[in-house]
């Protein structure tokens, strides 16, 4: 099989690494050694203004690779009018806005780290007729609110995004701020189990910040061994982008 060996830069045009690119079967492979262990390349602290300058494109990308996954994790989190429910990594609210929907007289908190994607979102849900809600700045690592306070906390498209040696504080903080058996939702960007679904691996390798810093993660072994317990992981596809829906109880 032909192989291309591709170089990359670093944000400062120095090599990073090269991988090699060969075509396979099912399209273009990538053959990254560290394929199927891709560690977030994008920082943290640059994840604010990222996602500001994406905030205006960003739903287009949504609903044409998301959405089937976003529906699902609606549907799993069955909200019921008066719980406690908490979004982390709203972004620009489109799951935010059907949970607040479900949710009148509930209390509904989002939050963020992009000034950008927060403004969308608030707009969005501003549009409801009876909408009780609150959006805020602030980070998955701290809550900054009550132990066992929520009934449901959702987070979409975030883990993505996290180093993997960083995973286990948020999943404590996700853990502290849920009530006795409270239900996680989770929605990944996941690793690719089908036809075509490297391609975004391909793009990463070249460009993350192309990818909104996202690569393909795997949330359910880690969360068992934070004490979860995982009733739900299913895998979606569409427009070739692989995701996880995950469904687990504190
Ligand atoms: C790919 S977007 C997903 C947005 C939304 N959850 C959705 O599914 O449409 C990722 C979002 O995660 C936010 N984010 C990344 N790291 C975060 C953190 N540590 N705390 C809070 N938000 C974070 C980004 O600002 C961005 O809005």
């Amino acid at each position: 099989m032909p192989t291309f060996p591709f170089y990359l830069l670093d944000d400062n045009n120095k090599q990073e690494k090269t991988i090699g690119i060969s075509l396979s079967c099912c399209g273009i492979a990538c053959c990254d050694s560290n394929k199927k262990n891709l560690d977030a390349r994008v920082k943290q602290e640059d994840i604010g203004s990222v996602y500001d300058r994406i905030a205006p494109i960003y739903d287009i990308w949504g609903k044409l690779t998301e959405s089937k996954a976003r529906d699902r994790a609606i549907e799993l989190a069955e909200i019921k009018d008066g719980q406690s429910v908490f979004e982390v990594a709203v972004g620009t609210g489109l799951a935010f806005y059907e949970i607040v929907k479900r949710n009148p007289n509930g209390e509904n908190t989002g939050i963020d780290l992009s000034k950008g994607m927060l403004k969308k979102a608030d707009r969005r849900v501003g549009r409801l007729s009876e909408a009780n809600y609150s959006l805020n700045i602030g980070s998955a690592f701290n809550l900054n609110i009550e132990d066992e306070s929520v009934d449901t906390l959702v987070n979409n498209y975030m883990f993505d995004l996290i180093p993997f040696e960083d995973m286990d504080k948020i999943l404590v903080e996700f853990k502290r701020v849920l009530k006795k058996d409270g239900k996680l939702i989770l929605v990944n960007m996941t690793e690719g189990e089908r036809f075509g679904s490297t391609l975004y691996d391909f793009v990463y390798n070249i460009s993350p910040k192309t990818m909104g810093g996202c690569r393909g993660v795997k949330l359910a072994d880690r969360l068992q061994q934070q004490g979860f317990n995982v009733e739900v992981r299913e895998y979606y596809q569409q427009m070739l982008f692989p995701s996880e829906v995950i469904l687990a109880y504190k």
